[in-house]
């Protein structure tokens, strides 16, 4: 199963130009969504308002070279390791998700794009990599839906608790479980069920990009965005027009030691 290209199987039933174009309906799901999404919450509008105002109040001016380097560290830190989460489960279970998802995503474009047909053979990398990067998905989102969610760590509601604000990691570790259970029916020629998987994979796969407007999805554009503004405010002195200093707790005395930080 792990090294057979699903997508290759399924061109038997439907044309390999049906899929591309499901691929490329999503990604105009994906794009529409955000669209509405920064009109209606005005998210951008207020980042910029923002970016001015701590330009004004800037003490020192940043070169190309400066500003090149902060945005690289930050790309390579803050973004590709998800800084912001500190050095507990929470980085490592996003992580995982982060990075299983971004190679689910891309081996199946490349396996649909490339290799949906079954005179073409596909090399057993990326069917090995779609497998890992939904595996790696099911790894961090569960763990982050069943244990590490504030709801759920910090609240005390329990796991099956449901919320708006959950449609976003449920509809992408639903995806990712699903596409493991179709692969696998597929694989194994289970009639009628692989079929059955197939559909609840492609309702997933509209849920989740579909629901861009009313989801956490567009959170992947907005943060680096924000981490690259943040750390480019610290360089150039107008700190986001915060207060300095602001990372000083021992001045406050022990009690801020009473709890540690959760991050979230
Ligand atoms: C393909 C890219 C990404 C995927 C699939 C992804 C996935 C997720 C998921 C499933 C959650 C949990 C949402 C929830 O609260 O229900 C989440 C939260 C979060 N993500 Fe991402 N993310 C991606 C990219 C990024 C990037 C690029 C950053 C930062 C630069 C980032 C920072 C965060 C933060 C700070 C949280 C809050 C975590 C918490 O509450 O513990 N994510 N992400």
């Amino acid at each position: 199963m792990i090294t057979i290209n699903p997508f290759s199987q399924l061109s038997d039933f439907i044309p390999s130009i049906a899929m591309q174009v499901f691929v490329v309906l999503m990604i105009v799901l994906v794009i529409v969504g955000t669209f509405f999404e920064m009109l209606h919450k005005k998210n951008i509008k207020y980042f910029f308002q923002n970016a001015k105002k701590a330009k004004q109040s800037a003490i020192r001016t940043l070169n190309t070279g400066e500003k090149t380097s902060i945005i690289i560290k930050t790309v390579a830190t803050d973004v590709l390791t998800t800084a912001e989460l500190g050095a507990g489960k929470r980085r490592i279970a996003h992580v995982l998700g982060m990075w299983g998802t971004i190679i689910f995503w891309i081996t199946s474009a490349i396996m649909i794009f490339c290799y949906s047909k079954t005179d073409v053979v596909t090399p057993s990398i990326y069917p090995l990599l779609w497998h890992l990067g939904a595996i790696m998905t099911c790894i961090g989102g569960y763990w982050f839906w069943l244990f590490l969610r504030v709801d759920v760590s910090a609240e005390g509601y329990p796991w099956y608790r449901i919320v708006r604000a959950d449609l976003f990691v449920l509809s992408l570790i639903i995806t990712a479980t699903l596409g493991l259970i179709w692969s696998y029916l597929q694989s194994e020629n289970i009639v009628g069920w692989d079929t059955l998987f197939l559909v609840l994979f492609g309702i997933s796969n509209m849920v989740l990009f579909g629901g861009v407007y009313w989801s956490k999805f567009a959170h992947m554009f907005y943060k680096p965005g924000a981490a690259i503004q943040k750390n480019l405010a610290e360089a150039d002195g107008s700190n986001e027009n915060l207060p300095y200093p602001s990372d000083k707790p021992k001045q406050f005395g022990l009690g801020i030691k009473r709890e540690e930080p959760k991050h979230y």
